[in-house]
């Protein structure tokens, strides 16, 4: 499965969000995460990220998200349409390890 890592806290384009052919992006407060067991491996959510938060779970960077992705998809709401990121996303973008800034 593909894995949402800290690079989408307070960013939360939600780009991702347009492309995914099964909706398996789940919502919450300031950042998305995969559900593991309904993403197929795909890879079109990749690029779209202009935060560069999503990344193969077989990727190094993954490591420390992996769980976390499939804990909040259990409890997070599923979303299917883009909102609107958060008025300072840019500011954030590429603000190196965020994890700290994870809302549960
Ligand atoms: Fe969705 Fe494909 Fe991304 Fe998995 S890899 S989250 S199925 S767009
Ligand atoms: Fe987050 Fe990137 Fe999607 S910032 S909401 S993973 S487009």
């Amino acid at each position: 499965a593909y894995v949402v890592t800290d690079g989408c806290i307070r960013c939360k384009y939600m780009d991702c969000v347009s492309v995914c052919p099964v909706d398996c992006f789940y919502a919450g407060e300031n950042m998305l995460v995969i559900q593991p067991d309904e993403c197929i491996d795909c890879g079109v959510c990749e690029p779209e990220c202009p935060a560069a938060a999503i990344v193969p779970d077989t990727d190094p960077r993954a490591a420390a998200w992996t769980a976390l992705n499939a804990e909040y998809a259990a409890k997070w709401p599923n979303i299917t349409e883009k909102g609107a990121p958060p008025d300072d996303a840019d500011a954030w973008n590429g603000k190196g390890d965020k994890a700290a800034l994870f809302s549960p």
